[in-house]
């Protein structure tokens, strides 16, 4: 199969410029203007933005948590990333404590295995780090092409880690070649914060907000920051959500550490003021919370500043059935809000055409700085000669609404509903298929494959 794209205005990381690009079986194979090639079958482009396929980082699909499973599972939600321009994402292996790293890896790739529609990955999320955990680090960045390690602060007595399992993690992944990437809030802040709360009988979503201030999340930031400075480990903290986080990342900059920052598109465009209504709120109830107006500014700063690489999803959908569980206490409420479907437009439409930030740097925050950081570059993240044909078409004009009517994700309402965008994915190619085209889905589950990734360094 081959396509030839022609005419349209491609957009990387650092280039802008019009002129076709042909693919022949999933890879890129010409970029030049005019190009005088038969092919299978020809898109045109005119007037479209042509840009490398999104890259989620930060997904969490059919995961098991808080005594429910997230709903989309690995058809549906990879599937709903196509619809929306995302054709690669990154999901997080849990470990249970007490339990090995490859028993929860098998029971990940028991969920995924020949379901998902984009290509997809693993960050493996250690929970508890012993002496055995310690030797499975070396197998899983050599073996299983898994090098990003994810730690929770937080969610004590069932994903977080303490100070000192943390260092000898982080010991153990920088000498393996890997990256550490962290929930950074203080969960032991928290717990006291939700236990007082439900004391005083106040139960609402709106205190699930009050017990996480912002200084939970810029005090473990920071302390996540000294602890991988130590010991030298490239480092990344998954969904910063305000200035008090982003300030720490600034800091570290100073000393020319090897960190990185992640926020997700919510935290950028929604605000705390979500929570001040009756048990609606529990719709945007996630961990970290939505912040303030001023944190939506500070994050916009630091996108352009270079201290934000990469704007995820935090895809953690519940129906609202699941929701319920929290009706009668916020802390019951399972955390999580969907969004793999709509993070390029919306951040195209609130973003670029609000003169937040440049089209390079869309393609940047969402694309190829996660394939760079997280050892997939240029197989992913660039639309350039040899690399995988994962291309986004877009037409920048088109206007239209979102709506739990017309989503693909499986979750009955949206965060987003009403919302009028500007800019809209029209075709998405998956490693050289038309996946998407005329609204509809032209691959099927188990199209997807497992990525394995390079080890890390920690240079992009
Ligand atoms: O509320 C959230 N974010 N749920 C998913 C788990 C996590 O902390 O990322
Ligand atoms: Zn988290
Ligand atoms: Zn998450």
């Amino acid at each position: 199969m081959s396509v030839l794209i022609k005419n349209g205005r491609i957009v990387t990381a650092d280039e802008d410029f019009v002129a076709d690009v042909f693919v022949e079986g999933e890879i890129v194979s010409l970029i030049g203007k005019n190009l005088q090639v038969k092919a299978d079958k020809t898109i045109d482009a005119t007037g479209k933005l042509v840009m490398p396929g999104g890259i989620d980082p930060h997904v969490h699909l059919d995961m098991p948590f808080m005594g429910t499973f997230s709903s989309d599972n690995y058809a549906t939600g990879t599937s709903a990333a196509l619809f929306g321009g995302t054709t690669m994402v990154i999901d997080f292996v849990l470990q249970k404590q007490g339990k090995s790293l490859y028993h929860a890896l098998e029971e990940w790739q028991g969920r995924s295995n020949g379901k998902a529609a984009c290509d997809y990955s693993f960050h493996m999320a250690v929970t508890d780090f012993n002496e055995s955990t310690k030797a499975e680090i070396t197998k899983m960045v050599n073996d299983e092409g898994i090098t990003s390690f994810k730690t929770f602060m937080a969610y004590k007595g069932a994903l977080m880690i303490d100070d000192r399992q943390m260092v000898g993690l982080m010991q153990e992944v920088k000498k393996q070649g890997g990256m550490v990437t962290v929930h950074a809030t203080n969960g032991d802040m928290i717990d006291f914060l939700v236990a007082k709360h439900r004391a005083e009988g106040k139960l609402a979503p709106l205190y699930h907000y009050l017990s996480q201030p912002e200084i939970t999340e810029a005090e473990a930031s920071g302390r996540f920051s000294d602890m991988a400075y130590y010991t030298g480990v490239p480092a990344y903290i998954v969904h910063m959500t305000c200035e008090g986080a982003l300030n720490q990342v600034r800091r570290v900059a100073a000393r020319n550490q090897k960190m990185y920052g992640e926020t997700c598109i919510q935290y950028l465009i929604l605000d705390a003021s979500l929570y001040e209504q009756n048990f609606e709120g529990a719709k945007w109830v996630m961990s970290p919370p939505l912040r303030q107006k001023k944190d939506q500014e500070a994050l916009w700063g630091g996108i352009n500043q270079g201290s934000v690489q990469v704007v995820a999803t935090d895809h953690c959908p519940f129906k609202w059935e699941q929701k319920l569980m929290g009706k009668d206490d916020f802390s019951k409420i399972p955390n999580g809000a969907p969004g793999i479907e709509h993070r390029m437009e919306l951040l195209f439409s609130e973003g670029v055409n609000k003169g937040r930030i440049s089209l390079n740097k869309f393609v940047e925050i969402t694309s190829t700085n996660a394939a760079k950081i997280f050892g997939m570059f240029p197989k992913k993240g660039c639309v350039a000669v040899g690399s995988d044909a994962d291309i986004m078409i877009f037409d920048p004009n088109e206007e239209h609404t979102l709506s739990a009517k017309t989503h693909h994700m499986n979750v009955d309402y949206s965060g987003y509903e009403g919302w009028k965008l500007k800019g809209k994915v029209k075709s998405v190619l998956m490693r050289g298929q038309v996946a998407i085209e005329n609204n509809q889905i032209n691959v099927k589950p188990g199209y997807g494959k497992f990525v394995k990734r390079n080890k890390i360094n920690g240079i992009i």
